[in-house]
C-alpha cells in the first residue's frame, strides 16, 4: 500500500505524547458498544494495529447513534473534531454542507470507488462531486429474528403475512413466552415502524411519506392503519420493555425467552457473538409484506478535516475500510453486507448471503429505500420529530388518528 510506506517513514520521525492523540493515531467516534458490534470493530482495530496506526477509541453508547451525534456536535463546536466518525445518511450530508469533512477524491479515484460502490451509498458518501466518507457496510431494518427451537416447539412456520405473524405471536404468548422482544427506546420503535409502514402501504407509500414528505400521504388512512398495527404489536411485548437496549432484547430471543425481534441485521452480530448458527439456532426473514423490499442504512466513516486536507492516517483508514478482504471479514461479524457490489459473498452465512442478494436485487428493481429510522430517508430534524410521534403513540399517549395528525404537524414544523 503506497500510503502505508509513507506512514511508516513519517511515524519514525514523530514523537508521541501519552495524553494527546498522537499524529499517527486515529481517533474514532462510534456507537458500536454491544458484544457483536465490539467484535466487528476489533476487525478494524486489528487491521490498523497491523499497520502501526494507533486507535483512540471514542465510543458513545446508544443504538441508532443519536447520542453519538450529540457528542460529535459538542466536539466540533469546541474545535476538537475526532479524526473519523461513524455516521449515517443525511448526517453525512449535513456535515458536508458545513464544510467540515475532508475530501477523499484522490484515494477514491485511485481505488475506483465510483465503480464498485452502489449509487444508493454514493448519494450520501459524496457531496458536490467529492467523496467525503468511506462506506463500511449495508444494513437493513426490515428483518425478523426468531428463535428456531421455539418456532419448532410451537409448530410455527415462517410467517408470510401480517396475519401469520400475529398467529405465531399468539402461540408464543399462550405458551407463556414473550412474543416480541423489544426495547422501548424511540429509535427502536422507529425501526419497527420502517417495516410496518412499508408492509402496510407498500414502497410508493413509504417513499411518498418518508422521503418526499408528502403531507397527504403522511396524513392518510394508510398511515393510520400502520399506527394501528404498531398498537397491535405493542400488545405482544413484555412488561419490562421500556428503555431496554436492543441487544438485551436480542438476548431474549437467543436465550429462548422470546420468539421474535424486529430489528436491523446488526442483531445477527449478537447471535453470532453467542455462537449461534443461522438456520439452526435462529431464523432470519424479511418482515411479512416486505419480502421484495429493502429498507437500508449504511454505516460510513466520515473524515473530519484536521487542518490541511486528508491526513495519511485518515486516508489509510478509508483505504482499509474499502479493501475487499476487510469488507468480507468485517461484515461477516457485524451482520451487515459489504458496501461494494463486486465481491464474492460465498464466505457470508445464509442470512448474509440473502441480505447481499436482496440488496443487489432491490437496487436493480427499484425496491431499495433509505431507512427512515436510521437517517437515510430524511434529515435528522425531521427524523427526530417523527421519532417523537411514533414513540408517544407506541407508549399509548396518542391514539392512531392523533398520531397521524401529529406526524403531519411534525413534518410541517421541521421541513
Ligand atoms: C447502525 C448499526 C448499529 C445499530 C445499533 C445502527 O444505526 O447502523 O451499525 O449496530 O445502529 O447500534
Amino acid at each position: 500500500m503506497t500510503i502505508m510506506k509513507t506512514l511508516k517513514l513519517t511515524a519514525c520521525a514523530i514523537s508521541l505524547t501519552a495524553t494527546a492523540v498522537a499524529a499517527e493515531d486515529v481517533e474514532v467516534l462510534h456507537w458500536w458498544t454491544s458484544g457483536g458490534e465490539a467484535a466487528a470493530l476489533n476487525v478494524l482495530k486489528d487491521d490498523l494495529a497491523g499497520n502501526d496506526i494507533g486507535w483512540q477509541d471514542m465510543p458513545v453508547a446508544g443504538g441508532g447513534g443519536g447520542s453519538a451525534m450529540t457528542v460529535l456536535r459538542a466536539r466540533v463546536t469546541s474545535g476538537n473534531a475526532p479524526t473519523a466518525v461513524q455516521m449515517l445518511g443525511f448526517d453525512i450530508t449535513d456535515w458536508a454542507k458545513e464544510g467540515a469533512l475532508a475530501d477523499l477524491n484522490a484515494l477514491a479515484g485511485e481505488q475506483n470507488w465510483d465503480d464498485v460502490i452502489p449509487a444508493a451509498l454514493q448519494t450520501f458518501a459524496k457531496h458536490d462531486g467529492k467523496w467525503v466518507s468511506a462506506p463500511v457496510n449495508v444494513h437493513s431494518t426490515n428483518w425478523v429474528w426468531a428463535n428456531k427451537a421455539l418456532m419448532d416447539e410451537l409448530g410455527i412456520e415462517q410467517p408470510q403475512t401480517w396475519e401469520d405473524m400475529i398467529a405465531a405471536m399468539d402461540k408464543a404468548k399462550e405458551a407463556g413466552k414473550v412474543a416480541l422482544a423489544h426495547g422501548g427506546q424511540a429509535w427502536q420503535d422507529a425501526t419497527i415502524f420502517d417495516a410496518v409502514a412499508m408492509a402496510t402501504g407498500g414502497p410508493e407509500f413509504y417513499k411518498a411519506a418518508f422521503v418526499d414528505l408528502d403531507e397527504e400521504v403522511l396524513g392518510s388512512d394508510t398511515m393510520k392503519e400502520a399506527f394501528d398495527r404498531m398498537a397491535t404489536l405493542r400488545g405482544y411485548v413484555d412488561d419490562n420493555f421500556s428503555g431496554r437496549d436492543w441487544n438485551l432484547a436480542t438476548a431474549m430471543v437467543i436465550n429462548g425467552d422470546a420468539l421474535f425481534q424486529l430489528m436491523g441485521d446488526w442483531a445477527k452480530g449478537e447471535f453470532l457473538n453467542a455462537d449461534k448458527v443461522p438456520g439452526e439456532d435462529f431464523a432470519c426473514f424479511r418482515f411479512p409484506g416486505t419480502q421484495e423490499q429493502v429498507t437500508f442504512n449504511s454505516d460510513q466513516f466520515a473524515m473530519f478535516s484536521q487542518g490541511e486536507g486528508v491526513s495519511d492516517e485518515q486516508a489509510y483508514l478509508a483505504e482499509a475500510i474499502l479493501s475487499p478482504t476487510f469488507q468480507i471479514a468485517f461484515n461477516k461479524v457485524k451482520g451487515s453486507v459489504p458496501a461494494r457490489t463486486d465481491l464474492d459473498a460465498s464466505e457470508l452465512d445464509a442470512c448474509g448471503q440473502q441480505g447481499y442478494e436482496d440488496f443487489k436485487a432491490a437496487s436493480a428493481s427499484g425496491n431499495l429505500y433509505g431507512s427512515m429510522a436510521h437517517g437515510h430517508a430524511n434529515p435528522a430534524a425531521i427524523k427526530n420529530a417523527m421519532y417523537d410521534v411514533i414513540t408517544a403513540h407506541f407508549n399509548g399517549e396518542y391514539d392512531s388518528a392523533t398520531a397521524v395528525e401529529e406526524l403531519v404537524t411534525a413534518v410541517q414544523i421541521n421541513k
